[in-house]
């Protein structure tokens, strides 16, 4: 059975990734700092597949510690995870960005080279493209100069990997470019975890939902879209986790037609925030007070995926749909609030 590492996997990803590799028959070993995460990941990940999953605490920056992990078990493949995420907080604290997201990626890949791990699955993000001139964007699309310094570790992310898969033999690498992840588990026993104000638009929905917002701010209403809010494409997070499972299948298996390969993982819909609030409404029978307010700074209108090259190459499709989404993502608010 091939092992593989998923660093930072007690996060919101990375827990519904491990549930989907030990679903397709993959030996996992989720290793976190719990920075920006908690035990209930790995918990959660335990009770839905009934597989006692080890779990490491550490940092994955650390070489020492990640070392430590590498001397233990031997894997296949592994996934970075390990990253911080919010975009307003890179602005501000652009060295804690660079620091922990670009060395917990070197500290891997150095490991990984020495240990003869076949592959390494990377979270890129959408963000790579900032506002592209045509839509919907396909992985040819020019990468933008980053907004953010979240965005610029994605970049260079993207290129570290490029380039350790092109210097070093047997090293194998896919870059995944996520669009927008919502949604839960159906179980509802894992999900999204906000710290704080929520940054993300259904994090904040569902809490505005629940009551513990007194209203959603819709950012701009004047936007060149159909109905003026900006346009995204949201992607279920069981969907987005699979498609780590076919990155792992696909290097694992040796299909890869260059070293280094990167997919747009999204579903090719856009839809407004607006579209996405009545959606909400409707499919969970729940009222989300809301407000129109200024654009928030730095969006931007609109951006979907081109996402043929992950279903001609992965095998890859959307299964779940934007109902099942946001019926998932209202159950997992639910069941925070009876914890
Ligand atoms: N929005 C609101 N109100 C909110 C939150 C969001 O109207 O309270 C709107 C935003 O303006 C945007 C849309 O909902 O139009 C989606 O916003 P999110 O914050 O959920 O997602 P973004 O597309 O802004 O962010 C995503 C990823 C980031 C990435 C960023 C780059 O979550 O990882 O794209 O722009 F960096």
């Amino acid at each position: 059975m091939a092992r593989v590492l998923v660093l930072g996997g007690a996060g919101y990803i990375g827990s519904h990734t491990s549930v989907e590799l030990i679903g397709a028959g993959y030996e996992v070993v989720i290793v976190d700092n719990l920075s920006n995460s908690s035990l209930s990941g790995p918990e959660g990940v335990r009770k839905i597949t009934g597989v006692d999953v080890p779990f490491v605490e550490c940092d994955c920056a650390d070489p020492q510690a990640l070392g430590k992990v590498f001397e233990r078990w031997k894997f296949d493949a592994a996934i970075h995870f390990a990253a911080y995420k919010s975009v307003p907080e890179s602005v501000s604290e652009p060295l804690k960005y660079y620091r922990n997201n670009l060395d917990s990626l070197v500290t891997l890949l150095e490991l990984a080279r020495i240990q003869g791990v076949h592959g390494i699955v990377f979270s890129s993000s959408a963000t790579v493209y900032g506002q592209p001139d045509i839509l919907p964007a396909t992985e040819q699309t020019p990468r933008l100069p980053a907004l953010s310094s979240y965005g610029a570790t994605k970049q260079i992310g993207e290129d570290i990997l490029r380039d350790s898969t092109a210097a070093y033999p047997g090293l194998k690498g896919i870059a995944l470019r996520y669009f927008n992840p919502i949604g839960a588990h159906p179980s509802a026993l894992i999900g999204e975890l906000p710290r704080g104000v929520p940054g993300n638009l259904v994090p904040f929905i569902t809490q505005t939902a629940a009551g513990i917002r007194p209203e959603l701010s819709i950012f701009g209403d004047d936007y060149p879209t159909p109905d003026g809010t900006a346009l995204r494409d949201y992607i279920d997070i069981v969907d987005l986790a699979r498609a780590h499972v076919a990155a792992v299948n696909r290097m694992l298996a040796s299909k890869q037609k260059s070293d280094y390969e990167v997919f747009n993982i999204g579903t090719g819909r856009p839809v407004s925030v607006l579209e996405l609030v009545n959606t909400f409404q409707r499919v969970n029978d729940v009222k989300v007070p809301f407000r129109i307010v200024a654009r928030r700074p730095g969006d931007i209108a609109a951006l979907w995926a081109d996402a043929s090259l992950a279903e001609r190459e992965l095998g890859w499709k959307v299964e779940r749909s934007l109902d099942q989404s946001l019926s998932t993502s209202w159950a997992w608010q639910k069941s925070l609030a009876q914890q």
